[in-house]
């Protein structure tokens, strides 16, 4: 082989690298990385307020967990403060999970400002309540984050199922987080591969998310109260705006995943903790499972990781997080 027959391949490789390093998240100055999701048809490990089984819900370190497990995915939940930003945290009031001066880390999120939220830390509780799992630096200032530090922190190397809370109390919060999307880099990869996801339990919110981005993927949460019945009768009003629904886990059974996937719908029940709950899931045949123990379901999931294929469902554009063997997504 001559010098030339060589070298020639070689450069041309050289030139495509960096182009091909742009398709995947860059890892960051920690190195942890997570990957692009649910590619090849593979079934979606999402971790629940990060792995907030181990570390306090829907912070720094819960997030960071969730790519040491190997996750997929991680969950958050956005609320607007009362001066409109996005910070992250579950319950509508800031009473079971932060401490600080109770004049600004008591009572509802969307009352306080953002220098209040500033003023709670988020870890202690946890500690006190799990002590199991507790750790000293959860008690040492850990802060309820807002979505952009989020963002700042993992930026295109995480996948995000973001969640929206209590759309009606502070307006305009679809808004504020898609410009946040906008903002690091993220609507694209969304839009193209999955990269995030937003849900929320709020119909009107995701119709409203859907007017002012259409291709941007959704899923809608339904409530526990809902049944099989119920469910099944309200997929083709949500095929119009999303890309899949998060029902509770125990409203799942066979009928309603062959109705989600009759329609080229995706389904992620939450939250499924217990070995035994995820493989009678599995076995049902969702796409993916939302847990506050990634490291639980990976082991549950083992090699066994392919989703069915679902024969019929157009395909997405990209190629990226989350699409699968089924040619999910199609609205
Ligand atoms: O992703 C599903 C789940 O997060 C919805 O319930 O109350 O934990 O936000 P919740
Ligand atoms: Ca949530």
């Amino acid at each position: 082989m001559t010098f030339r027959a060589i070298i020639a391949p070689a450069a041309v490789l050289l030139l495509l690298l960096p182009a091909c390093r742009t398709e995947a998240p860059t890892p960051g100055a920690d190195g942890r990385t997570m990957s692009p999701a649910g590619q090849n048809g593979q079934l979606i490990n999402i971790a629940h307020r990060g792995a907030s089984g181990h570390a306090p819900e829907n912070t720094l370190p819960a997030f960071d967990l969730s790519l040491d497990m190997q996750a997929d995915y991680f969950e958050l939940d956005v609320y607007l403060t009362r001066d409109g930003v996005p910070v992250v945290l579950h319950d509508p009031t800031l009473e079971r999970t932060t401490r600080g001066p109770a004049e600004s880390c008591t009572g509802e999120v969307g009352d306080k400002t953002l220098a209040q939220i500033r003023s709670c830390e988020a870890g202690s509780w946890f500690n006190a309540e799990f002590p199991a799992a507790a750790r000293p630096e959860y008690a040492s200032g850990v802060a309820i984050p807002t979505l952009e530090e989020v963002f700042q922190r993992f930026g295109r190397r995480a996948n995000y199922l973001i969640e929206i809370k209590q759309p009606q109390k502070v307006p305009g919060v679809e808004e504020k987080v898609l410009e946040l999307y906008e903002r690091y880099g993220l609507r694209k990869p969304a839009e193209e591969g999955w990269q995030v996801v937003t849900q929320s339990f709020s119909e009107e919110s995701m119709r409203k998310m859907h007017a002012l981005a259409p291709e941007l993927p959704l899923i809608q949460l339904l409530y526990s109260r809902e049944t099989s019945e119920s469910i099944r009768g309200m997929l083709d009003g949500i095929r119009d705006y999303a890309i899949g629904i998060g029902p509770y886990k125990n409203t799942v059974d066979a009928a309603v995943v062959q109705a989600v996937h009759e329609r080229c719908l995706q389904i992620f029940p939450y939250t499924v903790n217990e070995p035994q709950e995820m493989t009678a899931l599995l076995a049902l045949g969702v796409d993916g499972i939302i847990s506050n123990f990634p490291d639980r379901l990976n082991d549950v999931l083992g090699e066994q990781r392919e989703r069915k294929a679902h024969p019929g469902c157009p395909t997405r554009r990209g190629s990226a997080a989350l699409e699968g063997a089924s040619g999910v997504g199609a609205r």
